[in-house]
């Protein structure tokens, strides 16, 4: 009853916040297809803090707000899956203290955003390693899996202690061992069939492939996958990254013309 009184209020004001403009807006972009998927590296929280005297991780607190944002976004305007880049396997060389700050905000995360995903039907997951991640942080995301499993709206995955070449090696172990247990033939290997042993097996690749913060790199996000995405990137710091920027990001891509290699 509470539970359902506290959705009802969610809704009411989410809807509230949605000016006539707004709505406009989303109308308008809607009008030119959408990506079906688009996925964000969260660059520029250090340097976002930096630049204002503060510790890194007050960077990746106002980060926080920017995915809140952002999904919002994404989700209003109907894209079927966003993916946010959150941690990579190479990130574990960052001091201790940031490394424990960033693994405590799933859990944050779950407590002030789980309602809100609920009420929109969204749908988390999670791309990465599980080994390695601290029981706290896996419990939290198991949390988010477990409460949101039955939502059909937007797949929102984060990719967490995530990098690409882990997961093509560990695609490929998994794919011998099914040879070898007689569970696939060597002829079945395609393109596609190694697409089913990523993390992403049941998503589709990214249409579009934003990056924050200046940097003009992949840092290990997505090697296989972004083959054909339209790639975008900002100079802004992801804490700075508004919805205006988010849309401009989308208009960007129904501008381009994909080919595929075709003329
Ligand atoms: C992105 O911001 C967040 C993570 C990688 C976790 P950074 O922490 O990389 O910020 P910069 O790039 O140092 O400014
Ligand atoms: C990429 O950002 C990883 C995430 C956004 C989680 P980094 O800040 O780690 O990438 P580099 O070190 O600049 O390549
Ligand atoms: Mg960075």
């Amino acid at each position: 009853m509470i539970r359902a009184l506290k959705k009802w209020l969610i809704g009411y004001k989410e809807e509230a916040r949605q000016t006539e403009e707004g709505r406009e807006r989303i109308a308008s972009l809607q009008k030119a297809p959408l990506p079906r998927h688009v996925a964000i590296i969260m660059d520029g929280n250090g340097r976002w803090a930096k630049k204002r005297g503060l510790p890194r991780v007050a960077g990746h607190r106002a980060g926080m707000k920017t995915v809140r944002r952002i999904t919002r976004a994404a989700d209003d305007l109907g894209i079927e899956a966003l993916t946010l880049y959150s941690f990579s396997t190479e990130n574990w060389k960052r001091p201790k203290d940031e490394v424990n700050y960033l693994m405590g905000l799933p859990e944050e995360f779950l407590r002030t955003d789980l309602d809100e995903l609920v009420s929109r039907n969204i749908r988390v997951r999670m791309l990465g390693e599980e080994e390695g991640l601290p029981e706290h942080t896996l419990d939290a995301i198991r949390k988010f899996k477990e409460a949101t499993k039955e939502n059909t709206g937007m797949i929102l995955s984060f990719a967490l202690n995530y990098g690409s070449r882990a997961e093509i090696i560990h695609a490929i172990e998994r794919i011998i061992d099914d040879m070898k247990s007689g569970k696939l033939s060597k002829d079945v290997l395609d393109e596609s069939l190694i697409g089913q042993y990523l993390y992403t097996a049941d998503l589709p690749d990214p249409d579009l492939m934003i990056r924050t913060s200046g940097e003009v790199r992949i840092s290990n996000f997505m090697l296989w996958q972004l083959a054909y995405s339209e790639l975008w990137f900002t100079d802004v710091q992801w804490p700075d990254f508004s919805k205006e920027m988010f849309y401009q990001a989308i208009e960007d891509f129904q501008r381009r013309s994909r080919r595929y290699g075709a003329v």
